[in-house]
């Protein structure tokens, strides 16, 4: 089958499409012919040997899908070949088939296209984690999204708002934050050009924020912890700048507020039944409108590097997806 591979842990560049043997599912495993992939910032970091896994070489990147059940390994009863499923498969979705675990694939209703979940699996499922579980946002809370035109960013924007918060959208450029208007951000800053914690006061009369979702950090974490609330929760999602920031003790005192990790893949291997209740719920929301995930750009197996480079060089506004199945040629759309 066509995939796009990883020979070495090294730079984008060395990725190459080529030819892998199909994936076989073992006891637990089901494989999925996969329709559309999407990309994440990890699957910029994987293939350099800089993410927490790290598969054994030659493998492809790619770690959420959706497609069609191909065939099931033993023990595996939820879903049959055939069914439309998507899947978290940590790497190997830029492949025409890949193997998935069974308790981390769920059945796709059919409301839900394949271009959809492939585009909101990860980034709706991290957001939905950490704002409804991790901080028990409420309708009329105050969230500030950093990062808030990137994938999670975006997916957080949505969710705060269908639950009836106010957003505050914190991005990069001009052009990034219109993304965030559109999708129905209430205030905008470009924490750039603009001292981000005085906006944010600005913007709560002084109030600051009750939630901070930071997909960021560097320099920025300090900065919006300054910007929460008295009781605010600020949820620790991702390190996008490079840079893990460290925090000072005090401020979580003087603030009575909470500091909280959001690891999405950690809640699907310890509490599957708590993740698949909270994924059924994201797919809910996809398949009435309520959430909608943005595709910015699809491209097929040959168009993945651009797309990759292109995200680790902060130049996405939203979402691509990698569509294996399309004919070389048949890129950006
Ligand atoms: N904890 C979890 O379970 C979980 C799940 C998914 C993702 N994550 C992590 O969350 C982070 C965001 O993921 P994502 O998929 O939303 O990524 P993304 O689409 O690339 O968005 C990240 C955003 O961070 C901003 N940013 C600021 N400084 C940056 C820099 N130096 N390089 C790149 N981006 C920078 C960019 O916006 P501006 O240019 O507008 O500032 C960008 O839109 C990543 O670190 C990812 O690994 C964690």
């Amino acid at each position: 089958m066509r995939a796009l591979i990883c020979q070495a842990y090294a730079p984008l560049d060395a990725l190459k499409v080529g030819e892998l043997p199909e994936p076989v599912p073992a006891a637990g495993e089901l494989s999925i012919r996969v329709e559309a992939a999407g990309i994440n910032f990890y699957d910029t970091l994987i293939v350099q040997g800089k993410y927490q896994v790290k598969p054994a070489l030659p493998f492809s990147p790619g770690g959420e899908v959706a497609g069609t059940v191909v065939a099931v390994g033993e023990g595996v009863s939820h879903v049959r070949p055939g069914d439309r499923v998507c899947a978290f498969t940590s790497y190997g979705g830029y492949a025409e088939v890949c193997r998935a675990r069974a308790a981390q694939t769920w059945p796709l209703p059919d409301a839900v296209d394949f271009r959809a979940a492939a585009a909101g699996l990860v980034t709706y499922g991290t957001a939905w984690f950490g704002l409804h579980d991790r901080a028990r946002i409420r309708a009329g809370d105050t969230v500030l999204v950093l990062g808030a035109a990137g994938g999670v960013g975006l997916a957080a924007v949505q969710i705060a708002k269908a639950a009836g918060a106010r957003v505050i959208a914190a991005a990069g450029s001009a052009e990034r934050l219109a993304l965030c208007r559109a999708h129905g951000a209430d205030v905008l800053i470009d924490y750039t050009t603009t001292d981000l914690k005085d906006a944010v006061k600005a913007a709560t009369g002084g109030n600051g924020a009750d939630i901070v979702v930071d997909v960021v950090g560097g320099p920025y974490t300090e900065a919006a912890l300054r910007a929460t609330a008295w009781r605010g929760r600020v949820l620790v999602i991702g390190f996008a700048a490079g840079e893990i920031p460290r925090i000072p003790a005090n401020l979580l005192l003087l603030k009575g507020c909470e500091l909280s990790g959001v690891f999405w893949d950690e809640l699907m291997r310890r509490e599957p039944a708590e993740a698949a209740r909270q994924v059924a719920d994201v797919l809910a929301h996809f398949a009435d409108g309520r959430l909608q995930p943005p595709v910015t750009a699809a491209c097929g197996l040959e168009g993945a590097v651009d797309a990759m480079r292109s995200l680790a060089a902060r130049k996405v506004a939203g979402k691509l997806i990698v569509l294996p199945q399309a004919g070389q040629g048949d890129d950006r759309s």
